[in-house]
């Protein structure tokens, strides 16, 4: 047997804002490892589609869930048809998220309060419903949280949005320190500048920032969103025991 283990055989995983961008990559990378897939997101017409194209790519079960993160009995019911349809829940990833560029001093309360409870809040609920789940079932489980590097630099228009990012940092912290002794892993990826999903637009709405941002990186270049997938894997497997 190989001593790296990163198959999913068996494995149920709870993609949240399964409908599009980087989750799509995250989802096939569990997929192709095995794993089978609930996709839970707003948007109930692009997460079934979603969930049609992936299983139609990798041979595995999955399903689809309507479902707004940032409403506890919304995310509870997610959490139960999982478990009713697809048998458990082994992997979360805490990947919905939602950000407008405004700066701090035109930021509204609805907007500050938007971002705050999709970012942060509705990663709470999820990491809680399912740890819960997790800890009933008694075998352990992985969750990851797919944060940024904008939860540990201060970007420009983007205030609330590194504020629930550095929130979601300390949550998996904590969480990761709790969860222990049930055998349930902790991590979260530190995403930087894709072209693609939320910031597919970065270079054409902020050219010199964007310039700026991709200057700052090794490669010079954006992330690939199929990038997403070596990393989710790594994190949701045995091989990050
Ligand atoms: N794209 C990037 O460059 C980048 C960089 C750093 C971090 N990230 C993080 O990666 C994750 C995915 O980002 P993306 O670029 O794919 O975004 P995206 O906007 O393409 O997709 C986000 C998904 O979340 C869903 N969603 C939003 N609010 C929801 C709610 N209340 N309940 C359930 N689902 C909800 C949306 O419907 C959508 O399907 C986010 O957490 C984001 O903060 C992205």
């Amino acid at each position: 047997m190989a001593i790296v283990n990163t198959s999913l055989k068996g494995k149920v995983a709870i993609v949240t804002g399964g409908a599009r961008g980087l989750a799509e990559y995250e989802a096939l990378a569990l997929a192709e490892a095995g794993a089978a897939l609930s996709l839970i997101d707003i948007d109930l017409p692009g997460a079934q589609k979603m969930a049609q194209k992936l299983a139609a790519q990798t041979g595995v079960k999955a399903i689809a869930l309507k479902c707004d993160i940032t409403v506890p009995a919304e995310v509870q019911a997610a959490v139960d048809a999982t478990v009713k349809q697809l048998g458990s829940v082994d992997i979360l990833v805490n990947n919905a998220g939602w950000a407008k560029r405004v700066r701090l001093v035109d930021t509204t309360l609805e907007d500050w309060n938007h971002m705050i409870d999709v970012n942060l809040k509705g990663a709470f609920l999820c990491t809680q419903a399912v740890a819960r789940q997790m800890i009933k079932q008694g075998h352990g489980g992985k969750i990851v949280n797919i944060d940024s590097i904008a939860g540990i630099f201060g970007e420009p228009d983007r205030g609330a949005y590194c504020a629930s990012k550095g929130g979601l940092h300390q949550i998996t912290k904590v969480s990761a320190v709790e969860f222990g002794e049930y055998g349930i892993h902790v991590n979260g990826v530190g995403v930087g500048l894709f072209a693609a999903g939320m910031s597919a637009q970065t270079a054409t709405v902020q050219p010199e920032f964007h310039k700026h941002m991709i200057g700052r990186t090794v490669f010079k270049r954006p992330g690939k969103p199929e990038e997403m997938g070596g990393i989710t894997l790594f994190l949701a497997s045995p091989a990050s025991d």
